[in-house]
């Protein structure tokens, strides 16, 4: 039976997302987005609700969500409210995205156009592969990581939770990078990365401690406490 899918975030991933669907996801009948922090209303021709109004309209059994947030500590915050509720994350591989048969793939993981998993490679729960990144054979990304767009973590690297790896940044294989770091756009990330630090440039170096109480990017919150337990 084909069932509903909740896109959690209506800002720029969410609509993204939204958009890269239709070829992607014959499997859901209705897909409606989740959003916290504007009144109930119809955007981009979806239905558009909190994510109590959600749970009061779709029961766990009809109904999938993905989370729509750039930011990992909002996604992770998001991810554990959902399923709390009782629902399954679901896993959508867009048209275009290479995902290899090898590759071991969780729940909840959004792969754009474009982008490419490799052999042996294993992605977490919760994590978003925007377009035209590559995450080469044997890497290991945790859970609630962003790797956005054009950026290549090759061979063996390994991926803490809560991490974010900026537009373009170039990895060097077999690195690690450390829970709730943040490798900025552009990096050349020539040595590992300890938990929660920011680097940036080419050689890439640390210019930032990140307070992991206080992770989420201005940028990508909306203005109120949504998502925030
Ligand atoms: C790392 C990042 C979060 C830092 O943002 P920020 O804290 O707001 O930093 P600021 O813009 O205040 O810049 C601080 C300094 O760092 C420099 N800087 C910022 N980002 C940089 C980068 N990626 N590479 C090199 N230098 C950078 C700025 O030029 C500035 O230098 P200055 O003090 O000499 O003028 C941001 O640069 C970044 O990479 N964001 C992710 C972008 C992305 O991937 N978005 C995906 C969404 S679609």
């Amino acid at each position: 039976m084909k069932r509903v899918l909740g896109i959690y975030g209506s800002g720029g991933l969410g609509r993204c997302i939204n958009e890269r669907l239709p070829d992607a996801e014959p499997r859901f009948a209705e897909v409606v987005f989740i959003d916290d922090t504007v009144p109930e209303d119809i955007f981009r021709n979806r239905r558009r609700m909190s994510f109590a109004s959600f749970c009061e309209r779709y029961a766990p059994t009809e109904a999938d969500v993905i989370i729509a947030q750039g930011e990992p500590a909002l996604r992770e915050a998001l991810y554990s409210r959902v399923k709390k509720a009782g629902y399954v994350l679901a896993t959508i591989l867009s048209k275009g995205a290479f995902v290899s048969p090898y590759a071991k793939v969780g729940e909840g993981v959004f792969v754009f156009p474009g982008a490419v998993v490799e052999d042996n490679a294993v992605v977490e729960d919760d994590v978003c592969i925007a377009d035209h990144a590559v995450v080469a054979h044997d890497v290991h990304i945790g859970k609630h990581v962003c790797v956005e767009a054009q950026s290549v973590v090759p061979g063996h690297v390994v991926v803490g939770d809560g991490a974010f790896i900026g537009i373009g940044a170039l990895l060097r294989d077999r690195v690690r990078v450390g829970a709730h770091a943040v490798v900025a756009m552009g990096a050349v990330v020539m040595r590992d990365v300890p938990e929660a630090v920011e680097v940036m440039g080419n050689p890439a170096r640390a210019c930032r401690r990140i307070d992991t109480s206080q992770r989420v990017f201005a940028e990508y919150y909306h203005g109120t406490e949504s998502g925030k337990e």
